[in-house]
């Protein structure tokens, strides 16, 4: 039997060439630097350190087995690769520890990875019955099973709602509260039950699995994401040098809103309407790279279907804002 690290070292990361095209120049100069926000299984970095032989990179991930697998993988790299536990809104420490003032470029491929799915004791999945835990990091932080044992019934509500767009937030959580009360949830079967019987049948003929939006939304809340991800972008661009660019591959539009919002502000002139001509801090400090957000090509959402939902967007740092606010 072949091992998992071979077997996840043959997924294809997502769009992994389209990012490399678009990122590379960035990283011609000697001594450049990747960050890799997302390591996972460190596919795109594992491309990015072939295509790109000026260039280090340095690969953040919360979790502690992605990075010792990647670790495996790139270590043919010798130094021109570095692994560093964080959260990726540290990303602004990281550079700094590193001994740098600005980096070349910068990738986020955000989300779960394949090896965190597929690990069915970690209960990110649905279709397989296991503990609530979904904590990415599994040394801090609390579990799926605690936000639904313990949250007020309209904190939980919100969670769906924001988190999740679960239409049926208020449905589902009358029959969390009641089951709970009977016993504290730990297994996640017992939680798709739930939703299989409190989803309505006509809605889950067309919305698809009636877990998957509560799975999403209790995944967010229990990582932060969103939080996290609204103070990793802004880091992002700070420590980014003119030149230098950034891409972003999201997987819901929860996450791609906040993306596209941090871009397009950078991207966009705050010279106030009837000023004759534009002063040099109201000028846009990025460029678009990608109109609007770019899908994988068909082919590569039907050999790849976690794919099908990614939406890519990439910029430019077209000049300083020295530590300007934002
Ligand atoms: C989709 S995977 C990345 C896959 C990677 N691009 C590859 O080619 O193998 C996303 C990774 O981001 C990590 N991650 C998610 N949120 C994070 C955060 N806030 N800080 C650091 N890493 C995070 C996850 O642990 C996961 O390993």
């Amino acid at each position: 039997m072949e091992s998992r690290g071979a077997a996840h070292e043959r997924h294809v990361p997502v769009l992994r060439d389209r990012i490399v095209d678009l990122l590379a120049p960035a990283l011609e100069a000697p001594g450049s630097v990747l960050v890799d926000g997302t390591l996972g299984m460190g596919g795109h970095t594992e491309a990015f350190l072939e295509r790109c032989p000026e260039a280090t990179v340095i690969g953040i991930d919360r979790d502690e087995e992605a990075l010792a697998l990647a670790g495996e993988r790139l270590a043919r790299f010798g130094d021109r690769f570095r692994a560093v536990h964080a959260v990726y809104d540290e990303i602004a420490d990281v550079v700094a520890d590193a001994g740098l003032r600005e980096v070349q470029g910068v990738l986020f491929d955000l989300g779960v990875s394949s090896l965190q799915l597929d690990e069915a004791d970690r209960g990110f999945a649905y279709a397989q019955d296991a503990p609530l835990d979904m904590r990415m990091d599994q040394g801090s932080g609390i579990t799926a099973a605690e936000v639904l044992n313990t949250y007020a019934p309209g904190d939980l509500i919100r969670v769906l709602r924001d988190f999740g767009e679960e239409r049926f937030a208020k449905r589902i959580v009358s029959a969390i509260v009641r089951e709970r009360e009977v016993e504290p949830f730990t297994r996640s079967a017992r939680l798709v039950d739930l939703l299989r019987d409190a989803v309505p049948a006509a809605s889950q003929r067309t919305g698809g699995h009636p877990a998957k939006r509560t799975f999403q939304a209790l995944r967010i809340e229990v990582n932060d994401e969103l939080g996290a991800w609204q103070r990793a972008v802004v880091g992002a661009i700070d420590v980014l040098a003119v030149g230098g660019r950034i891409a972003v591959l999201s997987y819901h539009s929860l996450e791609d809103r906040i993306t596209k919002r941090a871009l397009v502000a950078g991207a966009t002139s705050t010279t106030p309407p009837g000023m004759p001509v534009e002063l040099p801090e109201h000028a846009a400090y990025l460029r678009l790279l990608t109109r609007g957000a770019e899908e994988p090509p068909a082919d590569e959402q039907s050999t790849n279907p976690r794919s099908a939902s990614a939406r890519l967007r990439v910029a430019e740092r077209t000049r300083s804002t020295q530590g300007a606010r934002r």
